[in-house]
């Protein structure tokens, strides 16, 4: 037997019958610790000797499910699942960039990537120039001899625009340079970058891979000498997953090609009807025709996904009232959910980022973002409907 599909990895992949019991679901091994036969045996696993679990931040077999499924689905050797999506960034990132080093980002990141990268880490001796990286020649001239690391988000939060990953991915490769992509948006039903060349994908577990707005987690996909130099950093800075964390999220992948086909669908459907609305100025997302991407769109993902954002005519006072009138739709941050959320990134998920740089990435106060959920399609777009009427 070849590889397995997709959605028969989604089902089965870490995700074994448990060998005590014959469990079909993988049990959640709630223990902070695991006992050794005798000393030896105790000794011979710290020192790497042996295989076997021996306290829950170095590993857990409920966590150890969740990483093998990770990987097979991004298409990587191996995974490391992390309390956060913001603990994966951070983890990934420190393991690669070290004092009088360089980032070179997207200049659309999530905000919280934005103020690590920009901010906390200048801390530590680190620099960061965003760059548009739709632009491969920007990306090109922003390369210094101390850029460690290129590190992009494709679609970007929330502009969605996109990154030529196969490009960038060669282009950092001939300067010797470290590529890392979240992939948060797509899932890897819809895009795993590692085919494309690129070295490290992240994720916000928090998002599709669990879907239902009930995990707070994140995952490391990389090649095995990566993560043994990742591994040290990890285990000791503590940004391990809990094992029920770990659970939920395994059931959610369970049906993670389901929901994102669902979602994927409804989204098309609503980014159309958005775009003809009379009241609406723009919509971006990657399905649309009008996107200016959309032919890298169709070459390097396998659907368009859930996510789009868009602006009024009426600008922000037209945007909050309209966030202020829907019923069915959620007004919350995060997204990639079973339910549909609406949101305002100036002031909620990008609020940290600094005006200069949120308007320079084409971030406007009255830009909206919307994660299409699996609700029936005619309720969202009754709701949105009902919502644009009252803006
Ligand atoms: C694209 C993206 N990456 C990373 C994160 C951070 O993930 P978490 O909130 O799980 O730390 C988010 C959160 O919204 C996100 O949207």
């Amino acid at each position: 037997m070849g590889k397995e599909k997709f959605a028969t990895m989604a089902v089965h992949a870490g995700q074994k019958p448990d060998p005590a019991t014959g469990a079909v679901s993988v049990p959640i091994y709630a223990s902070s610790t695991f006992v050794f036969q005798n000393a030896e045996q105790g000794a011979a696993r710290f020192e790497g000797k042996e295989t076997g679990y021996i306290y829950s931040r170095l590993g857990n077999p409920t966590v150890r499910a969740l990483e093998e499924s990770i990987a097979a689905l991004e298409g990587g050797e191996d995974c490391r699942a992390t309390a956060s999506g913001m603990a994966a960034i951070s983890n990934a990132t420190m393991a690669i960039v070290k004092k009088g080093d360089h980032i070179l980002a997207g200049d659309a990141l999530y905000g919280g990537t934005h103020k690590v990268f920009t901010d906390i880490l200048k801390g530590y001796g680190v620099e960061c120039t965003l760059v548009d990286t739709s632009d491969l020649a920007a990306v090109e001239k922003a390369i210094k001899p101390n850029t460690k690391l290129v590190y992009i988000e494709t679609p970007s939060n929330p502009m969605m625009k996109l990154t030529d990953m196969k490009a960038v991915a060669k282009m950092a490769k001939a300067h010797g340079i470290t590529t890392m992509a979240d992939n948060t948006f797509m899932s890897p039903y819809l895009q795993r970058p590692i085919e494309h060349g690129i070295d490290v994908v992240v994720h916000s577990i928090t998002k599709s891979l669990s879907g239902h707005s009930d995990v707070l987690g994140g995952a490391i996909v990389g090649t095995k000498s990566y993560l043994k130099v990742m591994d040290p950093l990890f285990k000791n800075m503590g940004a391990n997953l809990g094992p029920f964390e770990a659970w939920l999220t395994l059931r959610g992948i369970k049906t993670l090609h389901v929901r994102m086909q669902r979602q994927t669908e409804s989204a098309e459907k609503i980014a159309k009807w958005l775009e003809d609305h009379p009241k609406v100025q723009w919509v971006k997302y990657p399905g649309l025709k009008s996107h200016p991407q959309y032919a890298l769109a169709k070459r390097q993902m396998d659907g368009f996904g859930s996510m789009m954002s868009f602006e009024l005519k009426g600008g922000v006072d037209a945007g909050r009232k309209m966030m202020n009138n829907v019923k069915l739709c959620s007004l919350a941050v995060s997204l990639g959910a079973v339910e549909t959320l609406i949101s305002h990134p100036a002031t909620m998920t990008h609020a940290v980022v600094p005006k200069a740089d949120r308007i320079k990435a084409g971030i406007t106060d009255g830009l909206v973002r919307f994660s299409v959920g699996i609700e029936d399609v005619d309720d969202i777009i009754a709701d949105l409907d009902q919502a644009l009427v009252k803006a």
